[in-house]
C-alpha cells in the first residue's frame, strides 16, 4: 500500500475515457475511489487538504470538498476535526490488503476470472468496462443530446391518457416480448417511407435502447473469443456491449467515404458480424458512398456474414436527403437494422428497436424476454399513437430546422473563438461536431482546461482502437441555444487561451 498520496496517480486517474462525460466532482471522486479500491490508496493514507488539492489541480476548492462530502459519505474516507481526511480503515479491512489485489490482477492478465472476486470472466470484463455513462443533465458540449425542453410533452400526456382509457387494466399486464403490434407496424412503416428500409411489422423488435439491441447481438451472434468487426474510430457503446460478450474487436479504418469494405473483405480474422453507422459515421460523419453499400451487401451474401446497421441519428441530416439504408438495398437479408428513439425523441425515454432479418425473429425475441421481458406496454401504445397521429414526423421536423440553425451558430462561434487551434469537420447531419486539434494543443489538457471552466470536451482519440488516435473533440450542439452555444464557446476560448 503506497504510504502517501501522489498527485500523479491522482491526475491519470482523472483522466479515464469513461468518466470524461461526469461532472468535475464526480470525476475526482471517482478516480479517488478507484485509487482507494485498487489498493493504490491504503487504509489511513492522509489525503491533502481540499484547498491545496484543488489548487494543484488548477479548479475550485468547492469541486474538491463535493468529492470529499461524497466519498465520506460513502463511507471511504474518514474526515477529522483540524487534522484532515484520511482513508477509511473500515474500507481497508474489506480490501484485505494489496498484495491479494495484485495477484489478482496478474491472475486477470492471463485471463483467469479474479479469485476472490465472486465474478466470472465475463463479469470482471464488464466491471473493468466501467458501463457507459450517459449524460443526465444539459451541458456544453456533450454529445449527441437533443433538445428535450421544447418536447411536446402535452401531446404525449393527452395520448397516454387515451391509451389507459382504452385499454383499462390491460396495458397493466405484460406485454409481447417482441413489442406491441401497433407500434411494431408504425415502425416499419416509418422505415419504409422514410428510411428506404423493406421490413415489416413481423421483423420488428421493441426494445428499451439501441444499446439493449448491441448486447442482443453481442449475446447471439459472437462466441466468447471470437472476432467481430467494427469501424474504427467507432462508437465506444458499441465496443463495450461486444467486449462484455468477451469478443475479440476487429477494427476496420473508415475514410471520408465511411467504412473501408476492401479491408473488411481482406480480413482473416473469422468474424461472423461487422458493425457500422453507414448514414452518419460515428465519430467521423462520413456517409458510406452508395458504391462501398453494394460492395458491403454484396460481402455479406458471398460470405454469409451479418451486417449490423445502427442508424441512430439519419433523421437529422441538413444537406440534402439522407442516404436510403442499407438494409433496404440488401435484397439477400444480411442485414440487422437498429434505431432508436434517444434521439428523435428524447433519451430518457429509453425506447429503441430493431428489424431483423425473419430468421433471426425468434431468437432475438427468446434472448429478449429472457433479459427483461418486454418494454412497458402503456409507453410502447403510446408511442404508437404518437407516430400514427403524425406527431413524430412533425417533431422530427420541427427539430430537424432547429438543429440545422444551431449547427450553424455552433460553426461559426468555432470560427470565431477557436481560430487556430481546432479544425471542425462541417457534419452533414447530426447532433454533433468532430474537431480536429492543431498542433500545439493537447487533447487530454484542453479537456482538463475546459473541465475547469465548466465546459465538457468529449475527447475523440477514446474512439479509436490502436496506436493511431487522432486528438480532437466531439461536440454537441442539438440540446443547447445559439445563446448558450456562444456563452460557452466564449468561456471555452477563454479558459483555453489562459496564459
Ligand atoms: C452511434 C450511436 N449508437 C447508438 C446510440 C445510443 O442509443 P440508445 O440511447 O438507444 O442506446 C448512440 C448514443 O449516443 C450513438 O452515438
Amino acid at each position: 500500500m503506497a504510504k502517501s498520496f501522489e498527485l500523479d496517480t491522482l491526475k491519470m486517474r482523472l483522466n479515464d475515457a469513461n468518466w470524461q462525460q461526469l461532472d468535475l466532482h464526480q470525476r475526482i471522486q471517482r478516480a479517488l475511489r478507484a485509487l482507494i479500491l485498487d489498493g493504490a490508496l491504503g487504509p489511513g493514507v492522509k489525503l491533502p487538504a481540499t484547498r491545496s488539492l484543488a489548487q494543484s489541480l488548477g479548479l475550485a476548492r468547492d469541486t474538491v470538498e463535493n468529492a470529499y462530502v461524497q466519498l465520506h459519505r460513502d463511507g471511504f474516507i474518514v474526515r477529522r476535526e483540524g487534522s484532515g481526511s484520511y482513508v477509511s480503515e473500515a474500507i481497508g479491512a474489506e480490501l484485505k490488503g494489496g498484495a491479494r489485489r495484485r495477484a489478482r490482477q496478474q491472475e486477470h492478465r492471463r485471463g483467469a476470472p479474479p479469485p476472490g472476486s465472486g465474478l466470472s470472466r465475463r463479469g470482471r470484463l464488464i466491471f473493468e468496462s466501467g458501463g457507459v455513462a450517459d449524460q443526465q443533465a444539459v451541458k456544453a458540449f456533450a454529445t449527441g443530446l437533443p433538445e428535450t425542453r421544447t418536447f411536446p410533452t402535452d401531446v404525449w400526456e393527452r395520448l397516454q391518457r387515451q391509451v389507459l382509457k382504452s385499454c383499462r387494466s390491460n396495458v397493466l399486464l405484460h406485454g409481447d416480448p417482441q413489442g406491441a403490434e401497433p407500434l411494431r407496424k408504425a415502425i416499419a412503416d416509418y422505415l419504409n417511407l422514410e428510411r428506404g428500409a423493406k421490413v415489416s411489422a413481423e421483423q420488428i423488435l421493441v426494445l428499451s435502447s439501441t444499446r439493449q439491441a448491441l448486447f442482443l447481438c453481442a449475446q447471439l451472434l459472437v462466441d466468447a473469443g471470437k472476432a467481430i468487426m467494427m469501424e474504427n474510430p467507432g462508437y465506444f457503446g458499441a465496443r463495450k456491449a461486444f467486449e462484455s460478450a468477451e469478443a475479440r474487436i476487429v477494427p476496420i479504418d473508415v475514410d471520408e467515404q465511411g467504412i473501408r469494405v476492401d479491408l473488411l473483405r481482406a480480413d482473416r480474422s473469422g468474424a461472423n458480424a461487422v458493425y457500422l453507422t453507414p448514414s452518419h459515421q460515428y465519430p467521423t460523419g462520413a456517409t458510406l458512398s452508395l458504391e462501398r453499400r453494394l460492395e458491403l451487401i454484396g460481402w455479406a451474401a458471398e460470405t454469409g456474414k451479418w451486417i449490423i446497421e445502427d442508424d441512430y441519428d439519419s433523421e437529422f441530416h441538413y444537406d440534402g436527403l439522407p442516404t436510403a439504408c442499407v438494409q433496404g438495398l440488401d435484397a439477400r437479408q444480411r442485414t440487422i437494422y437498429l434505431g432508436t428513439f434517444s434521439k428523435t425523441l428524447y433519451p430518457g425515454l429509453r425506447m429503441g428497436y430493431m428489424a431483423v432479418p425473419h430468421e433471426l425473429v425468434s431468437a432475438f425475441t427468446f434472448a429478449r424476454s429472457i433479459m427483461d421481458g418486454h418494454t412497458p406496454p402503456i409507453l410502447q401504445l403510446t408511442l404508437a399513437r404518437f407516430m400514427e397521429d403524425g406527431h413524430y414526423n412533425a417533431h422530427i421536423r420541427a427539430m430537424r430546422k432547429l438543429y440545422a440553425g444551431r449547427r450553424e451558430a455552433m460553426l461559426a462561434a468555432i470560427d470565431r473563438h477557436l481560430a487556430g487551434i481546432v479544425v471542425p469537420l462541417r457534419p452533414q447531419g447530426g447532433l454533433q461536431i468532430p474537431c480536429l486539434l492543431q498542433a500545439g494543443w493537447s487533447e487530454a489538457e484542453t479537456i482538463r482546461q475546459a473541465a475547469a471552466a465548466g465546459v465538457q470536451l468529449p475527447g475523440l482519440s477514446r474512439l479509436y482502437a490502436g496506436e493511431e488516435k487522432r486528438q480532437g473533440w466531439l461536440l454537441g450542439y442539438a440540446s443547447l441555444a445559439a445563446h448558450e452555444i456562444e456563452a460557452a464557446m466564449s468561456r471555452l476560448a477563454q479558459a483555453l487561451r489562459a496564459p
